[in-house]
């Protein structure tokens, strides 16, 4: 949020990343070929403010781990704002922007050095980062590693002597070492047992209460979505498509995406006596977008207007809905 101060425009406190006009674009060569350009993601708009989950949901391929991985700077921006804690993104250090801002992978086997124990994956923000000495590195591995429910005698262990969700409590562990203000979660747990994703989901809601962190968690999965989010971001071929509070996102979906999404989730509450929408057609290539609403190929409710440009996000019964037809 934005206020003004004696002329001067401010972020407001409690926005801790404010992304505005942000592209990513691939570019994909082929040997002999002309080079193409992929636009994973398009124009995003979004805030994430102190203790709050904004979720990400969409189907695989609309640009959740790409957003991810820019945000980390895992990969650079094409183009596109980014603040972050009021200063902007580039302006960081390494290790300022290391404690700003961490993630979780989906696959914490992959994303875990297997040659290295328990202990020293977990102190390796605090070697690479700060000055502290072995003794208080150990003590505070000790102290996160009980946070996070991992007993002491797992600390002289590797990654492969843990279960998948043990796995993915040391993840969590690493990525708050440094005490972060904002952890990317990106489908957390995707990986693992339904019986085993809950206890991790319960433990990442314990662990943002006590460190007041903020969460931008992403998943597929609608009912882990609901489950986590304060508010919610629906994205389809790299485009917000929708972006309100979990309740307008549940209760009262307007894109004809997000509909579908709710009515093809199986787990989540649906609505009585909702009407049953079906999705029609292919997926379109992200190479190759259509001119006009990317989901005008699917879309039961599609007009003409729709196949001749893309609509941008508006704001519709108190969220932003980027679409022609929805009221
Ligand atoms: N390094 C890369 N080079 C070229 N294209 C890429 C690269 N990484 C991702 N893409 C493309 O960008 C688009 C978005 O991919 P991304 O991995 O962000 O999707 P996603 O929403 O995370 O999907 P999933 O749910 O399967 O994880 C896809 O079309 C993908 O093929
Ligand atoms: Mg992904």
């Amino acid at each position: 949020m934005l206020t003004s101060n004696g002329g001067k425009i401010i972020m407001s406190e409690s926005n801790l990343l404010k992304v505005s006009g942000l592209d990513k674009v691939y570019d994909i060569k082929k040997l002999m070929m002309p080079t193409l350009k992929l636009k994973a993601l398009t124009n995003i708009h979004f805030h994430v403010d102190r203790k709050e989950t904004l979720g990400i949901v969409g189907e695989s391929g609309c640009g959740k781990s790409t957003l991810a991985k820019v945000l980390t700077k895992l990969e650079a921006r094409t183009n596109g704002n980014i603040e972050l804690i009021g200063k902007p993104f580039d302006s960081f250090t390494g290790a300022e922007f290391h404690s700003a801002i961490q993630m979780v992978f989906q696959d914490p086997y992959q994303s875990l050095n297997p040659r290295k124990k328990a202990i020293d994956i977990i102190a390796d923000p605090l070697v690479i980062n700060t000055q502290k000495s072995s003794a208080e590195i150990k003590d505070l591995v000790l102290e996160m590693m009980k946070k996070v429910g991992l007993r002491e005698e797992f600390a002289t262990r590797y990654p492969h002597h843990f279960s998948g969700g043990q796995r993915q409590r040391l993840g969590i562990a690493r990525a708050l070492m440094l005490q972060p203000e904002i952890l990317i979660l990106d489908e957390p747990v995707s990986a693992l047992d339904v019986s085993i994703q809950a206890q991790v989901l319960n433990l990442l809601l314990e662990l943002q209460k006590e460190f007041s962190l903020a969460y931008l968690f992403i998943s597929h999965d609608l009912s882990v979505i609901q489950h986590m989010s304060d508010r919610i971001m629906v994205m389809y071929l790299g485009r917000v498509v929708e972006y309100g509070t979990r309740d307008q996102i549940f209760n009262n979906p307007l894109h004809p995406y997000t509909k579908i999404l709710l009515e093809s989730a199986p787990q989540t509450n649906r609505r009585e006596n909702s009407e049953h929408i079906t999705v029609k057609g292919e997926l379109p290539s992200a190479l190759n977008l259509p001119v006009g609403c990317a989901f005008e190929p699917r879309c039961p409710y599609a007009q003409e207007s729709c196949k001749k440009s893309v609509p941008l996000l508006e704001i519709k019964q108190g969220r932003e809905v980027a679409c022609f037809v929805a009221q």
